[in-house]
């Protein structure tokens, strides 16, 4: 392990859905660099097989798990798989998403589905099955990666729609099973630079200068910035956070931030 690594995480068994690429990856490679046993669950054997040997060659304990998180029984068999290979289960990222539609006029029924069923049910899905082993040894943590999206309205209709049903399911996980020892929170990402974006890049190439000045920050989001919010949430530093959207946005939801000099009559 190189002298990046940090304890925090040490031992724990982690599974991160979508973790190929973006995000997942950032969250999947930091928590390793932590001490961390990381499980990845991603549906491109190419992405997930480049992942693993780069989080293999910091010296991280990572297995990669090829399959379809659309697929019930394919959910099923790698999460007992998981927990077969590491012993246990104790801390599930739904990270994954796919990411349909601008419009809901444009929406089909079928974009419409698929954007519920791997954005949203995927997350049913992995936390029903993590849940049995986690009550079992009185304690869980469970990570939904969620969107500034499901908090107002920025376009991606279904996506948007899926996503505010992973920020409901958090509280339902909270307060259902925290009395079991479960702990379940939201992270709230802002814009962050990743693939995801690529076609609207293709579209416009200065997406992400465009959407600047709606950042008081002054910048979009880096992977690593919502990796440390997971890593924190991860850890026994947030043991007393459960049912809660951490958001990470560079204050884009603190307000419409070109507005208020409007306001004032100062622009
Ligand atoms: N990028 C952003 O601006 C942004 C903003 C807010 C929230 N988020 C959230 O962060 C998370 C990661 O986003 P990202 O930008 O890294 O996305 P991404 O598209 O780069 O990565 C998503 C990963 O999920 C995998 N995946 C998709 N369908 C799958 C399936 N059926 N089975 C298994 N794996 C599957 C993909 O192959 C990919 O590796 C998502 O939950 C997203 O909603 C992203």
């Amino acid at each position: 392990m190189n002298q990046q690594k940090r304890d925090d995480l040490s031992g724990q068994v982690m599974v991160v859905t979508g973790a190929g690429r973006g995000i997942g990856r950032e969250i999947a490679e930091s928590a390793a660099l932590a001490g961390a046993r990381v499980a990845i669950l991603e549906v491109d054997p190419n992405t997930l097989s480049e992942t693993v040997t780069h989080i293999k060659s910091l010296g991280g304990d990572v297995i990669g798990y090829p399959m379809d998180l659309g697929v019930e029984k394919d959910v099923i068999a790698t999460i007992a798989a998981v927990a077969k290979d590491f012993g246990r289960i104790d801390v599930l990222v739904n990270n994954a998403m796919v990411h349909e539609s601008e419009d809901l006029l444009h929406t089909t029924l079928e974009m419409w589905e698929r954007s519920l069923r791997i954005t949203l049910t995927a997350g049913f899905l992995c936390i029903r099955e993590v849940l049995p082993g986690m009550i079992a040894r009185g304690a869980g943590n469970i990570i939904n990666i969620g969107t500034v999206n499901a908090k107002a309205m920025l376009g991606s209709d279904s996506y948007s729609i899926a996503k505010a049903g992973i920020h409901a399911m958090t509280r339902s996980v909270a307060v259902r099973y925290g009395p079991q020892g479960i702990r379940c929170n939201t992270v709230v990402p802002g814009t962050i630079a990743t693939s995801a974006w690529q076609s609207r890049a293709d579209r416009n190439p200065k997406v992400f200068e465009d959407l600047k000045p709606w950042y008081p920050l002054g910048r979009v989001g880096r992977p690593k910035d919502i990796a440390e919010a997971v890593l924190f949430l991860a850890s026994d530093k947030s043991e007393w956070m459960s049912g809660s959207e951490l958001v990470v946005d560079g204050g884009l939801l603190a307000g419409p931030a070109p507005m208020f000099r409007t306001v004032e009559g100062s622009d």
